[in-house]
């Protein structure tokens, strides 16, 4: 694995650690789910086990930098030039019905800019990290967005909307619409953390999604900027001002994927 700086590997550690009890934990899922009482409460067992075990890690390297996780919240709030923003479990619903399809999410923020970040999927056994100048990877090698200029020619990724959120207002009854419009395949995986590490490795040519929150994205963020990609925040009528709406893709398709999505249906 390359690993650049001690940073990179004190995040690695303490994926790679967390991931244990969660690898165990996915396979006891079968076994609950034809069980009365169902997995629900393991889940929520899981994800708090291992954001336990990532938090410990990151805190005996770094006692006093700020936290901002999922479950937890924030941890040395007032540290606000380095902050870990961790998300233990991304697909959450995935791992629920075992779908060997979720990752762990942590990023590192520096003065309000994200410039490492790691995800890993622990069933696949795949790696994405990146750090700020110093490229993109799976697991050792070095990756790039894909190639691709024209969204016809593309494939896409997407989650989302939320059903108990803002489905009521116009912009999301349009954004379902357009979803249905864009002219090229568009897949529903369950995971924004990797969904951005597809479009880092040219899996991918883009991904979209609104109201995210920032655990969901903070690693993804700097993977696909290392991987030659751009990143957007659109902003029609956000209704919570700490969720994001983010149109992520391999730079050449942006505009034309932009468009489709929202100045012609949207704005
Ligand atoms: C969710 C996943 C999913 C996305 C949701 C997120 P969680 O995170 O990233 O793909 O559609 O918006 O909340 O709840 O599994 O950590
Ligand atoms: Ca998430
Ligand atoms: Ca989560």
């Amino acid at each position: 694995m390359r690993l650049n700086s001690p940073r990179m590997t004190v995040i690695y550690n303490a994926c790679m650690k967390a991931s244990k009890s969660l690898i165990r934990d996915f396979g006891e899922i079968e076994k609950l789910q034809v069980s009365a009482k169902g997995p629900a409460d393991f889940v929520t067992t899981a994800d708090k086990r291992t954001e336990k075990i990532i938090i410990e890690e990151l805190l005996k390297a770094h006692p006093d930098y700020g936290i901002l996780s999922e479950e937890i919240g924030e941890i040395n709030k007032e540290n606000k030039d380095h902050r870990w923003i961790i998300d233990p479990i991304d697909g959450t619903l995935n791992f629920l019905n075992g779908i060997p399809h979720f990752a762990i999410s942590v990023g590192y923020e520096e003065k309000g800019e994200i410039v490492c970040g790691l995800i890993f999927d622990p069933i696949k056994n795949e790696t994405f990290f990146a750090e700020k100048g110093s490229g993109a990877f799976f697991n050792n090698s070095r990756i790039r967005v894909s190639k691709k200029n024209k969204l016809k020619n593309s494939i896409l990724v997407t989650g989302g909307p939320k059903f108990n959120s803002s489905k009521k207002n116009d912009i999301f009854q349009e954004y379902i619409k357009i979803s249905n419009l864009v002219d090229a395949p568009v897949r529903k995986f369950g995971s924004a953390a990797l969904g951005m590490s597809y479009v880092a490795a040219g899996r991918f040519d883009a991904y979209w999604e609104w109201e995210l929150n920032y655990w969901d994205i903070a690693a993804g963020i700097v993977i696909l900027k290392e991987a030659g990609g751009f990143i957007e925040f659109i902003e029609p009528g956000t209704i919570n001002s700490t969720k994001r709406n983010i149109l992520a893709t391999n730079s050449s398709i942006q505009d034309e994927l932009k468009a489709a999505l929202i100045k012609k249906n949207i704005e």
